[in-house]
């Protein structure tokens, strides 16, 4: 097997710390940069010993040269995007949002372009919020080449990200596999409109009532599932530039509640069920699974359970505090 050496960027996001989680796990070599130097993700879910070993670099994405230098001095085969801000961030700061995600994700693919065949897999962070409101839609499960009408500024940003990418497999071939998760939870994810369902965990565990901001149909997607389906996108080797939903369990929030009263009993947890997410919750992953095969699915209640005992352990260690 040809050597592998991964490029993670937002590697101490939420998502970036599960996938340097396993890559570390499974001996894969790899740079995790970032724009931050706060390792208190990756302290939750690594000994300090692993996290000594990381080779970590501090990191604007937008630094293309950097990124380029990287990639050449250290013979890097395989890059995985995470970097960005998230809904909340783009609307307080929509020219930072911009420079962020879309300048961001251009020099990523600018990088890789410049490196020729020597990167071997690119996968990216797109997001659902490339769709429209669940009412634009007439045929489900939605599919990944569906009308995209994004209702946030991040969604715009996602949407030129998608189409970037397109253009840098047509014009240069460029091959990438974006990915458009929904609701990731999980240790670790703690800010982003839709961090509550992870909250409600935590919040489950410390004997602390919550309400989720939001209610109604949702797909939920665990943060251990959705690293390794980043890293087996990246490892797929696709010809072209693909946009893949992502489906796992589409429940209502209710539903969720339920799994977590029965995970946690005595658990108040409640939602605001009126408030809906502004995105069709039932999408058709049939993508994916053509690229990355059989998906990375860990049912409901045993996630839950996971991450919940996470929490439990991680307070009672002292490297969290319960929620007040
Ligand atoms: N978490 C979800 O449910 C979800 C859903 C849809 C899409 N996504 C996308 O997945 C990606 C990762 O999400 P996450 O939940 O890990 O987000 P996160 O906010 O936890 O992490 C993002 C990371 O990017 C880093 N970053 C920000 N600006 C940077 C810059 N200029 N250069 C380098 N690094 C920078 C941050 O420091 C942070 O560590 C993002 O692109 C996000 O939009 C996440």
């Amino acid at each position: 097997m040809k050597t592998e050496k991964f490029l993670v960027t937002g590697a101490l996001g939420c998502i970036g710390t599960w996938v340097a989680r396993y890559l570390v796990s499974e001996g894969t070599d790899f740079i995790a940069t970032d724009a931050s130097d706060d390792f208190s993700r990756l302290q939750l879910l690594m000994n300090e010993d692993e996290i000594a070993k990381l080779d970590f670099r501090k990191v604007d994405v937008t630094d293309t040269e950097s990124l380029r230098n990287m990639i050449d001095a250290h013979s890097v085969s395989h890059v995985i995007h995470l970097a960005g801000l998230q809904v909340p961030f783009c609307r307080a700061d929509p020219v930072l949002g911009s420079k962020v995600n879309v300048t961001g994700t251009i020099s990523v693919l600018e990088a890789v372009r410049q490196a020729g065949t020597q990167i071997r897999g690119l996968a990216y962070a797109s997001s659902v919020a490339v769709l429209g409101p669940p009412e634009l839609y007439s045929t489900f499960p939605v599919p990944d080449d569906a009308l995209r009408r994004p209702g946030t500024l991040y969604g715009v940003y996602k949407v030129a990200n998608e189409d970037s990418a397109l253009l840098y497999w047509n014009d240069w071939q460029v091959a990438s596999v974006g990915l458009r998760p929904y609701i990731v939870y999980g240790v670790g994810r703690d800010q982003g409109l839709t961090s509550d369902i992870a909250k409600s965990i935590l919040a489950a565990v410390s004997g602390v009532p919550f309400t989720i901001q939001f209610g109604g149909p949702v797909a939920l997607q665990y943060t251990s599932d959705v690293a390794e389906m980043f890293i087996r996108a990246a490892r797929s080797g696709i010809e072209g530039a693909a946009a893949c939903n992502i489906r796992n369990d589409v429940v209502s929030v209710d539903d969720f509640i339920n799994v977590l009263k029965n995970t946690v009993p005595g658990a108040e947890i409640d939602c605001l069920s009126t408030n809906r997410l502004p995105f069709p919750s039932d999408l058709d992953d049939s993508k994916l699974r053509e690229v990355i095969g059989t998906i990375p699915h860990t049912a409901l209640s045993d996630a839950i359970g996971e991450t919940a005992d996470r929490f439990r352990a991680l307070i009672s260690g002292g490297k969290l505090n319960r929620m007040v």
